[in-house]
């Protein structure tokens, strides 16, 4: 039997932060008070749900944020099904809904990536409750969406770095590694590394040779070019590592759950701490070991900047800003209209409702017959690869 309507949903951000989710935040709220809707914050993501932790959203409340960098109500990674609980992972599903209904709510919105369009489905399927998602990562890999908020804020962080990276490298004629994240999309090094003119551009997506990157440099260097820009991905793989991934997964070991980043043996890619379970370990950058290897390989001096998590700092750009304002007000008109378990993305130039099981589940990682990618070469790129 329909339950009928309260009048009221709720909003959590989820996963990893980024610029744009505030300003997201502020277009549904206002959107949906603009339709009569009361609107309740949670924090910390899924946790906030389990554990009740909640605020009501006023319109003071989010006034002032369209700007701001982060998330005002927090996030987690936790997944409402496998959730660290005093040291033990537990599988909360019941503990969330039934919180969901004690709020009286008509809708659970879920501001996410991949792996919080997996949870929210997961609630709707396991659980009955109506859930409405955004798509948000710097990652830029969600799929049914052409573009997630906080990519374009995060390739402009990126591009800049690279830009700064340019002069310092040409001062003392070096090679400069630059790593950008993505573990499996290379979405953000891509973008950032064509806008920065970066001199070699390795993504996850494309695995590298390294003799091949090395000659790339050497040519700049008898051209007369001094310097060099790296740009890579978190993920990347060497053509070895690819293989040895596709024989494993062929052998029916899961997809992607070996970084080839992560492969040193002797680490553990976890720890398990003594309160909240599993707690992720701190790993040297990938870009370390590369730019090791580029400067016994090239005899020139390399250095090596990771920018980390100062690409999901820091205040939204004005594309960012205005995407998440249409994302956000797009998502108060669905819930005024009772449209649920869809996630908002943008198609060409429309923000559209995805039925949420088509957009959960699959990643969108870059085609390798990408136009950006024959952009890259014919501008001199090194892709890692020997080009066809
Ligand atoms: O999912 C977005 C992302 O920023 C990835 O690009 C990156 O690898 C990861 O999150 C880092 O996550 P954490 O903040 O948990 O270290």
């Amino acid at each position: 039997m329909a339950r009928k309507s309260s009048g009221t949903i709720g909003i959590l951000t989820a996963g990893g932060d980024c610029p744009g989710l505030n300003a997201v935040i502020r277009g549904v709220a206002k959107a949906a008070m603009h339709y009569g809707i009361k609107v309740i914050g949670i924090h910390d993501g899924f946790r906030g749900l389990v554990e009740n932790r909640c605020t009501p959203i006023d319109n003071p409340l989010v006034s002032g944020i369209l700007a701001q960098g982060g998330t005002f109500l927090g996030s987690s990674r936790d997944k409402p099904h496998k959730m660290p609980m005093g040291g033990q992972v537990m599988d909360m599903t019941e503990v969330a809904v039934s919180n969901y209904r004690k709020l009286n709510l008509d809708c659970l919105v879920c501001l996410g990536g991949n792996g919080t369009q997996k949870n929210a489905l997961r609630l709707h399927e396991k659980g009955g409750i109506n859930v409405l998602t955004l798509p948000k990562t710097i990652d830029n890999d969600v799929a049914e969406t052409d573009i997630t908020f906080g990519f374009d804020s995060a390739m402009s962080i990126a591009t800049e770095a690279i830009d700064r990276l340019h002069t310092t490298a040409t001062s003392h004629h070096r090679i400069i590694v630059c790593e950008i994240m993505g573990h499996s999309a290379g979405w953000l090094c891509l973008g950032a590394g064509i806008s920065g003119g970066a001199d070699v551009i390795l993504i996850p997506e494309i695995p590298y040779d390294l003799e091949v990157v090395a000659h790339s440099l050497l040519r700049r260097q008898r051209s007369g070019k001094r310097f060099s820009i790296i740009a890579a991905a978190e993920g990347i793989q060497t053509v070895e590592q690819a293989k040895a991934r596709a024989r494993a997964e062929a052998k029916g070991k899961p997809k992607g759950k070996e970084k080839a980043s992560d492969a040193d043996p002797n680490i553990p890619r976890t720890i398990h701490s003594k309160t909240e379970g599993e707690i992720h370990l701190v790993h040297e950058p990938v870009a370390s070991r590369l730019a090791r290897r580029l400067q016994q390989l090239t005899g020139v001096e390399a250095r090596v900047t990771s920018l980390g998590h100062v690409q999901r700092g820091g205040p939204p750009t004005a594309f960012d800003r205005l995407l998440c304002t249409r994302l956000g007000t797009k998502a108060g008109e669905l819930l005024a209209q009772h449209k649920y378990n869809v996630m908002v993305g943008i198609k060409g130039n429309q923000c559209v409702p995805i039925p949420l099981a088509k957009a959960a589940g699959s990643k969108r990682i870059v085609p390798t017959d990408h136009p950006w990618i024959a952009t890259a070469r014919l501008v001199e790129t090194c892709m890692g690869d020997v080009e066809a």
